[in-house]
């Protein structure tokens, strides 16, 4: 506790004495931000760690110095859209590679990972897909679909999110498992068909198996924790090929606290399974913190610093992935809107790209982080 209490004053004084100057974008009617010269990727492979961020091919064509800042900053790239199914795929019998190989491009140019984003999810499909998968040929599309997506980028992946928000103990299955859409098309099986057709596409990128609200101190949220452990262990025992779990963490300044003994237990847990952890999607939804941006950005950085130092002394934790890099081009700034109109402010980097309390935090986090380098 205390050294919570010391690590948040450290990270006022820090942004207090910085605040200001050090990195302003000319005519942007910005405040100064905080001291960004040692990029979050170092901070974070200083201890074996990995930073990186989602970006959209939209905005790091249209924005030359959001991209220049993506390239300083992180060391892995997520599309946040382009490979999903309804980019990828404008019929049932074409793909449209040209976003996600622009993406991959980027990472070439400036010597990122590439980190894909998703196989089997039940989001972001494409319009045709309602009234042309049925359980008669779900299977096929899904297994043909990771044998083109994944074989296309094979050797050229860090990892991929092989099954995005599978679980919801509200479907009221036994095992936990969402029925819609690819459960009921393909049947229970299709996580294990998805991870094997992932593996002999490319046996070198790591598998993930990608979860949301796993972190919060509520029913959905345990009973998310439980189904999970439990699927986990069930398909390890007959080797399905699941390498990772990503914990997405899009936390809110007001959730109940994460700062507890349960997700401590359920994080050593996936540890023991032998899994490695990813931090996949993390942002900090400030819908209802307060007006004033001072008092904001210190409530968003301190809900990164109370996770983050938490999670980071797992050593099984490999990677920390924002879901975007500046506020300017979060999701949230369309999906959850502040009703004052204010502009979001829950990425690292505001909206002229000055670093915020927010970037102190991470760095901070990654400071204090014990050390998974094989030296360490
Ligand atoms: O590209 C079209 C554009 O042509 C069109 O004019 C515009 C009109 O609204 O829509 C644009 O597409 C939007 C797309 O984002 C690109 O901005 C879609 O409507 C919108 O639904 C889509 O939202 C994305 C969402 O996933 C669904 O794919 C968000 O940007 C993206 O941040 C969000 O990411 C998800 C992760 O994949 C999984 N975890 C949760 C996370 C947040 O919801």
């Amino acid at each position: 506790m205390s050294q919570h209490l010391s690590r948040r004053a450290v990270l006022t004084r820090t942004g207090l004495a910085l605040a200001g100057s050090l990195y302003r974008l000319k005519g942007a009617a910005c405040e100064g931000g905080v001291d960004i010269s040692t990029p979050l990727k170092v901070h974070a492979s200083r201890k074996g760690l990995l930073f990186g961020s989602a970006a959209s091919q939209r905005y790091l064509k249209s924005d030359p110095a959001y991209a220049a800042l993506f390239a300083q900053q992180c060391g892995v790239l997520v599309p946040e859209g382009e490979l999903k199914w309804n980019v990828l795929r404008p019929t049932p019998d074409s793909y449209n590679f040209g976003p996600a190989d622009w993406m991959y491009e980027f990472t070439r140019t400036h010597n990122l990972k590439f980190r894909g984003h998703t196989l089997a999810w039940w989001q972001a499909l494409p319009g045709w897909f309602s009234s042309y998968a049925n359980q008669g040929n779900a299977r096929r599309l899904l297994e043909e679909h990771i044998a083109t997506v994944v074989g296309r980028y094979s050797g050229k992946m860090h990892s991929w999110d092989v099954v995005n928000e599978v679980v919801d103990p509200y479907d009221k299955r036994a095992d936990g498992l969402k029925t819609k859409p690819w459960l009921e098309l393909a049947g229970p099986e299709y996580i294990d068909f998805s991870f094997q057709s992932a593996r002999a596409a490319d046996p070198n990128a790591l598998l993930v198996w990608n979860e949301n609200h796993l972190e919060i101190n509520d029913t959905w949220s345990r009973g998310k924790r439980k189904a999970l452990l439990s699927l986990l262990a069930e398909k390890l025992k007959r080797k399905i090929p699941i390498d990772a779990v990503g914990l997405q963490t899009h936390v809110s300044t007001t959730d109940p606290s994460f700062d507890n003994k349960e997700f401590k237990t359920f994080v050593r847990k996936i540890a023991d399974l032998g899994l490695r952890i990813i931090i996949s999607e993390i942002d900090v939804i400030d819908h209802d913190a307060p007006a004033n941006t001072s008092i904001r950005d210190e409530k968003v950085a301190g809900t990164y610093s109370n996770y983050l130092d938490l999670i980071l002394k797992e050593k099984q934790v490999i990677a920390v992935l924002t879901w975007g890099l500046s506020d300017k081009y979060s999701w949230l700034a369309k999906f959850k809107p502040r009703e004052d109109g204010l502009p979001v402010r829950t990425l690292p980097f505001d909206d002229c790209l000055a670093g915020k309390k927010a970037f102190t935090a991470i760095a901070n986090a990654f400071d204090w982080a014990p050390d998974r380098s094989p030296m360490g």
